[in-house]
């Protein structure tokens, strides 16, 4: 994920401080760096790069560089290669305003389209933009706050942003929108960052910024402003501001991973920030459209991919079917050579892979693509092997993933095979305008339903963690259609991070052959989605055999559950009818039942044991 800084002090030292910052983001993951900087005699130097720090720091000469006002990024590539042009921060052509930019900005096509009519852009970035649009508000005869202000209301999308303009040397102006912000104050000048471990080298006293906020910081002050829905915005009163001033006093090494004890439960949290990224991402990019023509007009669709990646596919076959009646044909990566003599010219692979390295679905693509096949990607990482196997790419955004085990990019997964069903459903006409609308704001909120849910999910799978301390036994995992498909993510989690062997099934399988395992107390978790209100039927059938079971369920769903001490019922969030949010309300609750059983055991959830992030080999 990007992460920014900027700074403004008395001294000239700011760029020492803002690189001291950005080894502090280098956790985040990042592929490119770069600072801007404006001189004491008045110039504004960029110098970025593709690379780790240290090695653009010293090809750059960045620690040469002196001022009082700068800036600086590290890019983990979303829009457009990780290439030294693509690297932050970004110009207006006159090279008076340089921005640098966390987030997605989503109508990202059309704003480019407007400014490539006579403005020179120099990279692929939705980020160069902002700069442009700034540039443009001032030649209008607007004073910088206002040119903010007005650029930022043509934003739609996730930002945050800081930026320095050649003409006020001593003032860093930011803005945040969905994605985070903080402001730090010390008794020199004052900082703005992506998250708090940037700036704990400088001050301790930070101001956690909200959405719609922006203004500027310069050493004697700050300045907020408030954007304001019907466009206008208004100043925030200095009082105000100064009580809202905290002290943290984390350590760097818990700062590193936003004071979450592990990598794991920072990711699990911040899926609401990575489905907003997701759905910005993709919403208004043209390779969607691309992507839904490409499957409308093929003569069979697979969809392949390994682990959790593979389970993503899985839901999105459901809904193929399910919203415009379409069969995609799942497959294991590394079961190809089974199917690999059928594909044939006309045939699409829709290849999964968060990392786009992974060895067993890179060798399905090659094989399916010499067998005349199309390719379409989705992935996490721009510039992966995967990625330039495709024909097409799709990116999730989900920001990198540290832990080992999928969390993130699952649900970040699943928004966009959903986005890609739905708007194939429009292509091919079976889904009309009203009902695409309709489905598309849904998706929009999945970011808002996935934050409640962890919340609900959080204190009830700490819970149930404890009850399973000592059990070292099986457990099964059931759903059916849908739940089904969920539940075999779920297994997934509980045996990789919890050690624990968790088996998912369709529900309805139990009396050929699994029901046999079952005696007093076993544990029997079901997913009771929407699609299936049967599976009570199953709970029941589990409790007779005196199974332990739980049955997960949305809030607003009814169902008739028997009175039955072996039966409990965990409500979770609602999900006001929509099938489609069903994936980001149920699989929380299992990511953070793995995570706190692996806790409460000692085991490290963010490097199981015998596992990999990136699976390079057959
Ligand atoms: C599970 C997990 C793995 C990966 C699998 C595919 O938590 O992380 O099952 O999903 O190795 O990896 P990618 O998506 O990188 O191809």
């Amino acid at each position: 994920m990007c992460g920014i800084i900027g700074l403004t002090k008395k001294s000239e030292d700011s760029v020492k401080d803002v690189l001291r910052g950005l080894a502090m983001l280098e956790y985040r993951g990042y592929d490119s760096v770069g600072i801007a900087v404006i001189t004491n005699d008045g110039r504004l130097i960029v110098r970025k790069g593709a690379g780790d720090l240290a090695s653009v720091r010293k090809r750059l000469g960045l620690d040469e560089l002196r001022g009082r006002t700068a800036i600086g990024h590290t890019r983990w590539a979303t829009h457009g290669a990780p290439t030294d042009n693509n690297a932050h921060p970004h110009t207006d052509c006159k090279n008076e305003i340089a921005v640098v930019h966390n987030g997605v900005i989503r109508n990202y096509a059309s704003l480019r389209s407007y400014l490539e009519r006579n403005h020179e852009l120099r990279s692929e970035t939705d980020t160069e933009l902002i700069a442009h649009l700034i540039e443009e508000e001032l030649r209008n005869g607007k004073n910088f706050i206002k040119a903010l202000a007005e650029t930022l209301k043509k934003l739609e999308g996730s930002y945050a942003l800081a930026i320095i303009y050649k003409k006020e040397p001593n003032r860093l102006y930011f803005a945040k929108m969905k994605s985070p912000l903080i402001l730090g104050v010390f008794d020199e000048g004052s900082a703005v960052a992506s998250d708090i471990p940037a700036l704990l080298g400088i001050t301790r006293k930070l101001i956690m910024l909200e959405d719609g906020e922006f203004g500027y910081v310069e050493p004697g002050g700050i300045s907020i402003y408030k954007l304001v829905p019907e466009g206008s915005f208004y100043k925030i009163n200095e009082e105000n501001i100064m009580n809202r001033i905290k002290v943290v006093e984390w350590s760097p090494e818990l700062a590193s991973r936003g004071g979450y004890p592990h990598f794991m439960i920072k990711e699990i949290y911040e899926q609401p920030q990575a489905l907003s990224d997701t759905y910005n991402g993709l919403i208004e990019d043209p390779s969607l459209k691309e992507a839904s023509k490409m499957l409308s007009f093929s003569k069979r669709i697979l969809v392949v991919g390994a682990g959790t990646s593979y389970h993503a596919g899985l839901i999105f076959t459901y809904f193929m079917s399910r919203l415009i009646g379409k069969i995609v044909i799942p497959i294991i990566s590394s079961e190809f050579k089974f199917l690999e003599p059928a594909i044939s010219k006309g045939d699409l692979v829709l290849a999964i892979s968060q990392s786009g390295e992974t060895f067993d679905t890179l060798e399905a693509v090659r094989s399916f693509k010499k067998r005349g096949a199309k390719i379409i990607a989705l992935t996490n990482v721009v510039g992966s092997a995967l990625d330039r196997e495709a024909d097409l790419t799709l990116y999730i955004r989900a920001g990198p993933e540290i832990g080992v085990a999928a969390t993130k990019t699952y649900t970040s997964q699943v928004l966009a095979l959903e986005l890609l069903a739905v708007e194939t459903g429009r292509t091919l006409g079976v889904i009309d305008n009203k009902e695409y609308e309709k489905i598309v704001e849904t998706l929009e909120k999945a970011s808002n339903y996935i934050q409640d849910s962890i919340e609900v999910s959080d204190p009830v799978a700490k819970y149930m963690a404890k009850l399973m301390n000592d059990y070292k036994g099986s457990l099964y995992i059931l759903g059916r259609g849908l739940g089904h498909y969920i539940a075999k993510e779920a297994a997934l989690k509980i045996k990789e991070i919890s050690y624990l062997h968790a088996e998912a099934y369709p529900a309805g399988e139990s009396k050929h052959g699994p029901i046999a395992l079952v005696e007093k107390d076993f544990p029997v978790f079901i997913i009771a989605t929407s699609d299936s209100p049967e599976i009570v039927g199953n709970a029941i059938e589990m409790a007779a055999r005196g199974a332990n079971v739980w049955i997960l369920k949305s809030g607003d769903l009814e169902l008739e559950i028997p009175e039955d001490e072996k039966i409990r019922t965990i409500d979770l969030i609602s999900t006001d009818g929509n099938i489609v949010l069903e994936p980001f309300i149920y699989i929380p609750f299992f990511q953070l039942l793995s995570y706190y059983i692996a806790v409460a055991k000692g085991y490290n959830p963010d490097k199981p044991r015998n596992l990999a992030k990136t699976v390079t080999v057959e």
